[in-house]
């Protein structure tokens, strides 16, 4: 076995399984529900370009920092921390920058299985209009008014035992596959779902391309108001979304890394990580909003364009937009099954590292079994996330947190913003610190495959710019009243 021998060990049977699970783990909902619903809250372009920015030089040196220091600890993400902590004479407090990353991971688990499940009920909505199973679902699309439409997702956030049911059938898909174990389990995923994923995803682009509003997505997504770049607000929100995107603080690249083997080049895979990750973001702004633009009377859209109106955001965009607007496309009833089985298949490959990443720490830390920890804690994470759902029905009006970023929010959007915008950073940064200043040097260059001008400008990266650039958009996104 070509894999590293952490936590049962087990590891990735060839560098390509790797690369696999890793672009797997960060293609997800994050690319395709949470980008363009970011950009479109954010002003399109403005937050395109710093999001850009941010994979390029906060997010590219953190992956290869955070995969680094997997493939050398060779255990759980807290475990290998405390490792190069170890043989760097540091203190073994470092760890907690993979263990902030590793809860967030839990934390984000919670809630993005819920968003799963419906895109299992989407499926299912899809499947109907073609006669697939129509009794869940209520008939096919095709009979359906656009009214209708528009009220399928408020349909099912009303109604809790329905979203519960495939957030448990998500979550349960999630444990069987990390249950099997990295090998059998999580690669077999990963290397089964990702050439599927990127088939559907060609296919939806190009007919996306031709038959949707492209050039008026183009637009909306390049066009920016250079004033909206110093916003701060726009500027955490592009921050927090390409360290999600990317699974990075989140100590899922630390575990997965710990299963690469030594003749892995770190430096070359990560940047093939962020490429494709980021490919698949932008791609699919260019594949969404041109088929929901499509479905805009042309003042609407000429409104959204001109900054006048927002963009249907948010999980509207998905679930709302998207299947209006495939109603009205030619043969847009397949196109709508095949998009959601595409967001299903990154959805999984995404979920299962989420879960691996506190799994892999539980069975290293306390030597249980595999199934036992997967079993604990998605059952754990099924159980907050059924919490979180409420926050579609019955608790939306239960918002505890008054301050920050928190006001308004529902459990949900709380979990989401403290995660994305707060526990993300702040793992990464600690991370960034640790690698570039704290950690043994000979140590960490024996392991980033990385030499010459290059590893300058990565140290430079990590060393500064990564530290000094999160601690600014952290303080200023939280403290706008600290611009004055
Ligand atoms: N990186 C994963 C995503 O983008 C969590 O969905």
């Amino acid at each position: 076995m070509a894999g590293a021998a952490a936590a049962g060990g087990e590891g990735w049977s060839s560098r390509w399984a790797f690369i696999l699970a890793a672009v797997g783990s960060a293609v997800g909902l994050g690319n395709l529900v949470r980008f363009p619903a970011e950009a479109g809250a954010n002003g399109g372009g403005a937050f395109v370009i710093f999001y850009i920015f941010c994979v390029l030089l906060i997010g590219l040196p953190v992956l290869l920092s955070e995969t680094l220091l997997g493939r050398h600890g060779q255990r759980s993400a807290i475990e290998s921390v405390k490792k190069v902590a170890a043989e760097s004479g540091a203190s073994q407090w470092w760890s907690l920058a993979a263990g902030v990353g590793m809860v967030a991971a839990f934390l984000v688990l919670t809630y993005y299985s819920v968003l799963a499940g419906w895109v299992i009920y989407f499926i299912g909505v899809f499947a109907g209009d073609l006669g697939g199973p129509s009794g869940l679902f209520g008939g096919a699309l095709s009979d359906y008014s656009v009214e209708q439409v528009q009220g399928i997702l408020p349909a099912l956030q009303a109604d809790s035992s329905t979203m519960l049911l495939m957030h448990a059938i998500f979550m349960s898909i999630t444990i069987f596959a990390v249950a099997r174990g990295v090998t059998s389990g999580i690669e077999k995923v990963a290397v089964w779902l990702m050439p599927s994923f990127f088939i559907l995803f060609l296919g939806i682009t190009i007919y996306g391309a031709f038959t949707g509003a492209f050039g008026a997505a183009l637009e909306f997504l390049f066009a920016f108001d250079p004033s909206r770049l110093l916003d701060p607000n726009v500027q955490l929100s592009a921050l927090g979304q390409a360290l999600f995107s990317l699974s990075l603080g989140s100590a899922l690249m630390i575990t997965y890394g710990a299963y690469a083997s030594r003749d892995v080049n770190l430096a070359k895979t990560s940047a093939q990580i962020a490429s494709a990750d980021t490919s698949v973001a932008i791609i699919a702004g260019l594949a969404i909003f041109p088929i929901t633009f499509a479905a805009l009377a042309p003042e609407a859209l000429a409104a959204v364009l001109a900054g006048e109106e927002q963009v249907q955001g948010g999980l509207g965009l998905l679930f709302v937009s998207l299947p209006v607007a495939f109603q009205t496309m030619p043969a847009g009833g397949i196109i709508g099954l095949l998009f959601f089985i595409m967001v299903f298949f990154a959805a999984l490959t995404s979920s299962v590292a989420l879960l691996e990443a506190s799994v892999s720490w539980a069975v290293d830390r306390f030597k249980i079994a595999r199934w036992l920890a997967t079993a604990i804690l998605g059952g754990a994470a099924y159980l907050i996330g059924a919490w979180a759902s409420f926050s579609f029905n019955s608790q939306a009006e239960f918002q505890p947190l008054d301050f920050l970023i928190f006001s308004g929010q529902p459990v949900f959007g709380i979990i989401d913003e403290l995660t994305a915008k707060i526990m993300l950073p702040v793992s990464a940064l600690l991370v960034a610190i640790f690698v570039g200043w704290v950690a043994n040097r000979q140590l960490i260059d024996s392991e980033n495959g990385i030499s010459g001008g290059l590893h300058r400008v990565w140290l430079f990266l990590v060393r500064w710019l990564c530290p000094l650039v999160i601690t600014a958009i952290l303080l200023f996104g939280l403290f706008p009243g600290l611009l004055g």
